[in-house]
């Protein structure tokens, strides 16, 4: 139910910059997919689910997009708009993306493979797992 942004170092010298994602160092968990979304058609908004069991890490590598967040207590819209930053989000938290720039590459890192029985695509079953994960969690 957790979401952050977390900084990446840029490494560069006067050739250019580039940015090293590793497991377990700056990427919190075990890298298992690798997945990005390019070539998101004007006024497009996509997304609309939450994971039962899922880390990830979201990051705008080229142009800009926003995040919607919503972790069944607080929403937050997230702009994503720096190669050096990425929002990690976990388990049972809904997100929406959208305003994606003509040129957004969004590169997502992901902690299992595909896997559509573990996507919540139901809004209303969403908040009925968060308040039920909260409640065995107190
Ligand atoms: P979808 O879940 O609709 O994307 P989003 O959540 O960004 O709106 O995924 C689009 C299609 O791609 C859908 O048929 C499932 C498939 N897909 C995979 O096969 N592997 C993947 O890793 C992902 C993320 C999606």
């Amino acid at each position: 139910m957790e979401s952050k942004l977390i900084h990446f170092d840029v490494l560069g010298d006067n050739r250019g910059s580039l940015i090293a994602l590793e497991e377990h160092k700056n990427i919190p968990f075990k890298i298992k997919r690798v997945y990005y979304i390019f070539d998101t058609k004007n006024n497009v908004r996509r997304g609309f689910h939450a994971h039962k069991n899922l880390d990830q890490v979201l990051i705008a590598v080229k142009g800009s997009c926003t995040i919607h967040i919503d972790n069944n207590k607080v929403t937050k819209e997230v702009v994503l708009n720096n190669q050096s930053t990425g929002l990690y989000i976990g388990s049972l938290v809904w997100r929406e993306m959208y305003d994606f720039s003509d040129d957004c590459v969004l590169l997502v890192l992901a902690s299992d493979y595909y896997n559509e029985n573990d996507y919540i695509r139901n809004y209303e079953q969403f908040k009925t797992l968060a308040e039920n994960n909260e409640i065995s969690r107190e």
